[in-house]
């Protein structure tokens, strides 16, 4: 497994992060019902062999099936040491005695007194939206607050827009770590060529900087399969190397939620000499 240092947090992490989205959502990207019983010991042994083959790096949402994906992470991941693993959640809510709520009813189905990272769980940050996380007794205060108080150990925020709203929110330089969307078809954070992008800043602020969506939750594979249906590359992994290629991103979460999914990840990035020089497919001549 390859390790990195999660920006200013220090941590060790795993280049590729068990992502939870798809263990606890009912219908998210694929028919499947995270109510079954074979879904959740499937998520179970899947989380065994992560923690085995050396994925130490989790996410998880209070959002994911009403909080299903943070149960089914807190029954995988109770024998393991709290220091021997980093976990990340996120809340919903936009207040603080939300967010407040929200933790602890985290803490509760993941077992635990703390966890390594909370997130606000973003999608496309609106300017009255930030301005509010960013005011005084706002939601990042608050967010501290939890840090201070030892129930989380880092804060940080998830986007999908490369918006200004989520720049103000990195160039507040109170945020740990950020996690982002970007992977083949979602590449506005990073443009090499000019340069310019939400990694570059994202990277300048020091922020561990977890990317989502590696293999863009099926779309291209979906595409191509409608465009050229006879053809059998494997771009899902094609689609991990690429995101792993970049050297500002520091974990690409990948959603899994079987023990098969994560073997085959494992040896994806465990395959180093899959790695291109994204410089290389940038390159223009003008
Ligand atoms: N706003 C936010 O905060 C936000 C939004 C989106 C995602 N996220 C985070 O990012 C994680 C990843 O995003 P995602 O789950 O939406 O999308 P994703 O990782 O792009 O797609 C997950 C799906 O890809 C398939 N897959 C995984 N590895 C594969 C491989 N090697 N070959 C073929 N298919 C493979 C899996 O299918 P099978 O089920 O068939 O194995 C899985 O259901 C989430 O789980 C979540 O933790 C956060």
């Amino acid at each position: 497994m390859e390790y990195t240092t999660f920006g200013k947090t220090g941590r060790n992490v795993s280049r590729i992060g068990f992502g939870g989205a798809v263990a606890g959502l009912k219908n998210y990207l694929y028919e499947y019902d995270p109510l079954q019983d074979d879904s959740f010991k499937g998520v179970a042994k899947a989380l065994e062999k992560a923690l085995e083959l050396g994925i130490n790096y989790f996410d998880t949402a209070a959002g994911y099936g009403n909080r299903l994906s943070e149960k089914m992470f807190g029954e995988g991941l109770k024998g393991v040491k709290p220091e021997d693993i980093f976990l990340a959640t996120k809340f919903s809510g936009r207040t603080k005695d939300e967010a407040f709520a929200s933790l602890e009813e985290s803490l509760k189905c993941l077992k635990r007194d703390y966890v390594d990272l909370i997130q606000i769980h973003g999608s496309s940050f609106k300017k009255e939206e930030t301005d509010d996380i960013l005011a005084p007794g706002g939601l990042l205060d608050a967010m501290e607050d939890m840090k201070r108080q030892g129930l989380v150990k880092y804060i940080g925020f998830t986007t999908e827009d490369n918006n200004d709203n989520m720049y103000r929110l990195i160039q507040s330089g109170r945020f740990d770590s950020i996690q982002m969307c970007y992977n083949f078809i979602f590449q506005h954070g990073y443009e090499p060529s000019r340069p310019f992008g939400s990694l570059y800043e994202a990277e300048k602020y020091q922020l561990g900087i977890a990317t989502m969506r590696a293999p863009t939750s099926g779309t291209f594979q979906r595409w191509i399969r409608m465009v050229n249906p006879d053809n059998t590359f494997d771009y899902s992994r094609a689609l991990i190397q690429f995101v792993l290629s970049n050297p500002l991103v520091d974990v690409a979460l990948i959603g899994m939620r079987s023990e098969a999914r994560v073997i085959e990840n494992v040896d994806i990035v465990n395959d180093t000499e899959g790695r291109i020089d994204l410089d290389k497919v940038h390159e223009r001549y003008v």
